[in-house]
């Protein structure tokens, strides 16, 4: 199924509640939350309070990014908040096993993130215990960049071996995605698609409809393939 994950960090924080009203009503089924730690990226966003404030608000399924040193210290925190989907960084722990087994301990679904200069073969032999793989398609950090176009064959790269494993894993891809090239990552094989400035920029409801009418006819053209 083909997913639309929007990004907090380019909301208005004053206005969380309503805009995330307005994403779901709109058809987005996942909330992206980047959570960074000024240590794994310099920047420093969320913290597990603004996740359990949310977690009341709303039912949406939370997608909790983490982009921060060690993240099994606080994957059971953020389990704890209402996270329902819990990706770490490949580069970011000493032990991705034991991490990722440990946020499905937690009962959670794991996700296993890549940067944008770590060969996706590095993923291969964790892929048996990830439920998504989110490939990084912009430095991670921050909101507005641009899509880096060697992404591409990348996303292209994890589907080959995913399938040739024969799992069934989601791929993801965070950061410059826009209504321009949605279709490209949807053809690469990417089915999980993060979009911060796209979506809360100008007409929230608008972006988040049309994003969702590619996503959807994407799939459709798929199935009758
Ligand atoms: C970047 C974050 C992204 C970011 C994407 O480090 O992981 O989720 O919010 O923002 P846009 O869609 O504006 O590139
Ligand atoms: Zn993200």
């Amino acid at each position: 199924m083909n997913i639309l994950s929007p990004s907090i960090l380019a909301a208005d924080c004053a206005k969380l509640g309503e805009q995330i009203d307005l994403v779901q009503q709109a058809g987005a089924k996942y909330l992206h939350i980047d959570i960074m730690d000024g240590m794994f990226v310099p920047s420093i966003s969320f913290g597990m309070c603004v996740v359990s404030s949310l977690r009341k608000y709303t039912d949406i399924i939370f997608d909790v990014h983490l982009m921060v040193e060690e993240p099994i210290r606080y994957a059971a925190d953020f389990a704890r908040s209402g996270a329902d989907i819990i990706t770490v960084h490949l580069e970011a722990c000493s032990n991705v096993e034991e991490t990722l087994d440990w946020i499905h301990s937690l009962g959670r679904k794991a996700g296993l993130s890549v940067k944008p200069a770590t060969p996706i073969r590095c993923v291969e032999k964790y892929l048996d215990k990830a439920d998504m793989l989110l490939v990084m398609t912009v430095e991670p950090g921050f909101g507005g960049q641009r899509y880096l176009p060697a992404s591409t064959a990348r996303i292209r790269e994890a589907r080959k071996m995913i399938r040739e494993k024969g799992l069934n894993v989601d791929i993801e891809v965070d950061g410059g995605i826009t209504k321009e090239n949605i279709s490209l990552v949807l053809d690469a094989g990417a089915n999980v698609i993060v979009a911060g400035s796209a979506v809360f920029r100008g007409d929230i409801t608008r972006n988040v409809r049309d994003m969702m009418e590619i996503l959807d006819g994407h799939e459709e053209q798929t199935d009758l393939a």
